[in-house]
């Protein structure tokens, strides 16, 4: 499948064939595409929960303003940024140095350049939420190839959902994406997009408009 007939055939997915379900190994494929994401400084910092069993599924329904289709998807899965910064810095950088892309002392100097935002929890939730952002969209794009619909979230209250599934302090719950099979088609066309001249700016952003 093509990345644009991926992005043609994507629709965020509601009603689900509540039968079908995704197995063991269809995750392993999706999560081996999935992996493939870009991230800052390929330091990863996201982590899934893939939310399949029925109990669960009410579980987080509760922590999603009742949004029916988390009962109907096959799985659900909640995707988490890690604003711990350096959490997988050693492996990643143990490979980069092995590759030989850096140097000892390059290595040192990143790592300085990390911890420069200990105290910055913004800028590392943000820095978490990008990252993720980005593993969600992937796993969308990748459950396309796959033949699995998908359906980003973000309306669930963050601090209930940690709670109730055990989520540790230095996460983010950035998105919910539900994963499936469509039982129809959405119920309206693909709604309207804005243009390439209302949101592309060249070189520079501009004027403001309206001004005098
Ligand atoms: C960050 C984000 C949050 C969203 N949250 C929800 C949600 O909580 N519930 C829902 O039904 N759809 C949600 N959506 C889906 C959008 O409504 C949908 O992508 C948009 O209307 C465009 O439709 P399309 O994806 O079918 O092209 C969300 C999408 C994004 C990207």
């Amino acid at each position: 499948m093509l990345v644009s007939e991926a992005l043609a055939r994507r629709r965020a997915i509601r009603d689900y064939d509540p039968a079908f379900t995704i197995g063991d190994e269809e995750l392993a494929r999706l999560f081996a595409l999935v992996k493939l994401a870009p991230s800052a400084m390929n330091l990863q910092p996201w982590e899934f929960i893939v939310v399949r069993e029925a109990a669960a599924k009410k579980r987080l329904r509760a922590c999603a303003m009742d949004q029916y289709q988390i009962e109907l998807a096959a799985a659900t899965v909640i995707v988490l940024g890690n604003t711990d910064m350096l959490a997988h810095f050693e492996p990643v950088y143990a490979d980069l140095l092995a590759l030989g892309g850096t140097t000892p002392e390059r290595v040192e100097g990143s790592r300085r350049y990390v911890r420069r935002f200990d105290g910055d929890v913004r800028y590392r939730e943000l820095w978490a939420a990008r990252n993720a952002a980005l593993a969600a969209m992937t796993l969308m794009l990748a459950a396309q190839e796959l033949g699995l619909d998908s359906g980003p979230m973000d309306g669930f209250y963050p601090d209930k959902l940690m709670a109730e599934f055990g989520v540790p302090a230095n996460f983010l719950p950035v998105m919910l994406v539900t994963l499936g099979r469509r039982a129809q088609e959405p119920p309206y066309p693909r709604q309207w997009r804005r243009d390439f001249g209302d949101m592309v700016h060249l070189d520079t952003f501009g004027e403001k408009k309206g001004r005098d």
